[in-house]
């Protein structure tokens, strides 16, 4: 079978190195794809949001399975493209329609969505570039931390959590008056802040069933101690020890269900990974957001916990046939340790030589921002390495990934050192 993926990260190499253990054989080609996909996958270099060139590959490999992994295409449409192409819309998709989208792609449309369907969310107001009035006085009735969200997407920055009222509404003033995020901050979301522990749920959806995955943590900020500037993920563990089955058949219950009836009710045209990202307050479990895809670094702890042939998943999603497949998990703990460039994420340099790659090693390795050049490996992104390993013991499987990252080295290499410190 020809399958073409879209995406760069590790969670796309994930995905390749799944594929690949499929039975069926596989040609697999990657747009535009990292050092470690090239290993597995045809990389094509052209810009993932070149739907007239993506669909020049589609056709010129014959591309029978299209696997969309970042938002931005999904938010632009790429599914829609192929689908109202006459010469491509037979390809089998994953990934939700531009509709289906918003749910990631419009904070505010999320939000009504949660609020029309009973989904327990935080209370939330939203406010436009001439109702900024409006929200500078509602800041001022509600209590801190004020939690201020572009309603567009903003590479995972359009979030901000700030404890003074003056730079609340600085803030707000930025986004609504000043451009602070484009256009995407020309609407705002104004939400109450929620104390807890975050997780992140996964699901496949063919349009009438869905499937859980393993559930996931990741790590999100820079520094030990979860301090410091927000990256795209630092680190991550599957499965989640504080999401215990009572826990989980509330999220089921009162978030899953509701979800997914609530996509069904409003004709949503959806077929791919729904990603709730999801806190615990007080054993209650409150939606913080919906993401139209699979999440990374997590993706890279959840794909090895599925047993199940992921090639035959991807197929009966895409075929509305998901009701066909029983999810088998792996009972042990994967840990995934990020390696990022000194530096990240402001400014860092790319081009640094990366040695011991090619060392036996107790972990799975999947590349991000990696690039081959002759016979050597440089670094070419701010998230560099997933270093994911498995043990029955949370501690064991991070002790193993540390061990591999002391045998990897290139300049500035960074990583955090307390990944599963809280759990
Ligand atoms: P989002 O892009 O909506 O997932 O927000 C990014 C991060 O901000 C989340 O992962 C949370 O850690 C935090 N966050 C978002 N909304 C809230 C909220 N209402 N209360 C507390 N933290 C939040
Ligand atoms: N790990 C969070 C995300 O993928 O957005």
């Amino acid at each position: 079978m020809n399958v073409l993926i879209i995406g760069s990260g590790a969670r796309e190499h994930a995905f390749c190195w799944k594929i690949k253990q499929s039975k069926k054989p596989t040609n697999l080609f990657v747009i535009p794809g990292n050092a470690g996909t090239a290993e597995l996958a045809k990389n094509v270099n052209i810009p993932i949001d070149d739907f007239k060139k993506i669909k020049e590959i589609i056709l010129k490999h014959k591309i029978q399975l299209l696997i969309i992994g970042p938002e931005i295409p999904l938010i632009n449409g790429l599914s829609d493209f192929v689908k109202n192409d006459n010469e491509i819309r037979n390809t089998l998709l994953v990934g939700p329609s531009k509709n289906g989208s918003r749910l990631e792609g419009s904070k505010d449309f999320s939000k009504e969505f949660m609020l029309r369907h009973n989904i327990p969310t935080a209370p939330y107001k939203t406010f436009h570039q001439d109702s900024l009035k409006e929200g500078i006085k509602y800041l001022s009735e509600i209590s801190p931390p004020y939690v201020l969200k572009a309603d567009g997407p903003a590479a995972g920055k359009g979030v901000l959590i700030i404890n003074d009222l003056f730079n609340a509404k600085e803030e707000l003033i930025n986004m609504l008056s000043n451009n602070k995020f484009g256009k995407s901050g020309h609407k705002v979301v104004i939400e109450g802040f929620l104390e807890g522990i975050e997780l992140s749920c996964f699901l496949l959806f063919d349009g009438e069933s869905y499937l859980n995955l393993p559930n996931a943590k990741d790590y999100k900020r820079i520094g030990d101690g979860d301090l410091g500037l927000n990256t795209g993920g630092m680190g991550s563990i599957s499965p989640v020890p504080f999401a215990d089955k009572e826990f989980i058949s509330k999220v089921e219950k009162k978030i899953i269900k509701p979800t997914i009836d609530g996509i069904i009710k409003d004709g949503i045209d959806y077929v791919g990974f729904l990603f709730i990202g999801i806190i615990k307050v007080d054993d209650e479990p409150y939606v913080i957001e919906y993401n139209v895809r699979m999440g990374d670094p997590e993706t890279q702890v959840v794909l090895p916990r599925i047993k199940n042939d992921f090639l035959d998943m991807m197929i009966n999603t895409a075929n509305g046939n998901l009701k066909s497949i029983t999810l088998e998990t792996e009972e042990s703990i994967y840990a995934n340790v990020v390696m990022v460039s000194g530096g990240y994420p402001q400014s860092y340099e790319k081009g640094k030589k990366i040695i011991g790659l090619d060392q036996n090693h107790d972990s799975i390795i999947l590349h991000a921002g990696t690039k081959k050049e002759g016979n050597q490996i440089l670094t070419n992104g701010g998230r560099v390495l997933s270093i994911i390993s498995k043990s029955s013991e949370l501690s064991i499987a991070l002790k193993k990934s540390y061990n591999t990252i002391s045998s990897i080295d290139f300049d500035k290499k960074y990583y955090r050192k307390d990944i599963g410190f809280d759990l």
